[in-house]
């Protein structure tokens, strides 16, 4: 979906089920039984719950276009929303979405290896069922916490791939050098969880074949040398001075104008703005290399400007 393509909609909570320990998987319907916006493996919708906004991966099947199913983990780290899913949304309430937003798409490969952590395995069951029908050899490995703690095995089991469960109380953590052995130049690997197996895998896995997704930033270093720019907010006709304590994001918001945000930290992709003119400097965390490279969108809620002045859609 392009930053501009946003849909809204508030849904009906059909269906809640346990899943395993802490995770419950939430289907959502429209209030009139109409259709709902297509998605792709690996997109995810921002929910509207207990006064924040979250992201959740959709762990369905696409083809399904009558429900959304999501896989919400009770986290401890919860800043709200996980907790209000799990304590009070309930069959029979609505909630209202944004999106879905998709990136982590599933690109075309010869095979693919998928490496998920935790509730990490909820866009990667999407890409994985999506493997099975295109009949596309995959290799999916699901590490967890304890064998009860981890979602959708009898679902990922049912599939027919090949797919590794390793539960940490029982085997440790993944042995990664086995689950990437015999990497062909023509996979591709995905990986979602924590960020200690999203660091291995980065380590362990060329650059250009592995597509990751994040639930939180990685620690940055502050860089110390960011300088005031100008942003031409060419929709609403203002124009923001970005000091260099400020983001973009916060300067529109201190002008009054209405921008979609959520984590402020560059790995949602709520806040994407198309970009009109200028040069941006990329600080995000979602798009790929290629897609800097083209600088069509910028997260303006860590993002700066290369140049001195920017024109956004904004
Ligand atoms: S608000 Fe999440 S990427 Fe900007």
């Amino acid at each position: 979906m392009s930053a501009t393509e946003e849909h809204e909609l508030d849904l009906l909570v059909h269906r809640m089920t346990w899943e395993a320990e802490g995770v419950l998987s939430v289907e959502l319907v429209h209030p009139d039984g109409k259709p709902l916006p297509a998605w792709t493996p690996g997109a995810h919708l921002d929910l509207h719950v207990g006064g924040t906004i979250r992201q959740y991966s959709l762990c369905g099947d696409p083809a399904d276009t009558g429900v959304y199913r999501l896989g919400i983990l009770d986290a401890p780290s919860s800043r709200g929303g996980s907790r209000f899913v799990h304590t009070k949304l309930r069959p029979g309430r609505t909630v209202r979405v944004a999106g879905p937003r998709n990136h982590f798409a599933l690109e075309p490969a010869a095979s693919y290896v998928f490496v998920a952590g935790g509730i990490g395995i909820t866009p990667i069951l999407a890409m994985a069922r999506q493997a099975q029908h295109d009949g596309i050899p995959y290799r999916l490995t699901h590490g967890g916490r304890s064998r009860a703690s981890m979602a959708f095995g009898g679902e990922l089991a049912a599939l027919g791939g090949e797919v590794t469960l390793v539960p940490q109380d029982e085997q440790g953590h993944i042995d990664l050098p086995g689950a990437l052995e015999g990497l062909r130049p023509d996979a591709l690997v995905y990986c979602c969880g924590p960020e200690p197996l999203l660091k291995a895998v980065e380590e362990a896995v060329p650059e250009g074949q592995l597509r990751i997704e994040r639930f939180a930033a990685p620690a940055v270093e502050r860089r110390g040398d960011d300088s005031a720019f100008q942003v031409e907010c060419r929709t609403s006709g203002v124009t923001l001075t970005v000091g260099p304590d400020t983001s973009i994001l916060q300067a529109a918001e201190n002008a009054g104008l209405s921008v979609n945000s959520s984590c402020r930290d560059g790995i949602c992709g709520s806040c994407e703005t198309r970009i009109l003119a200028g040069t941006p400097d990329h600080r995000d965390f979602l798009l790929s290399e290629a897609e800097r490279a083209t600088s069509e969108t910028m997260m303006i809620c860590v993002s700066r400007c290369a140049s001195d002045r920017l024109v956004l859609d904004l």
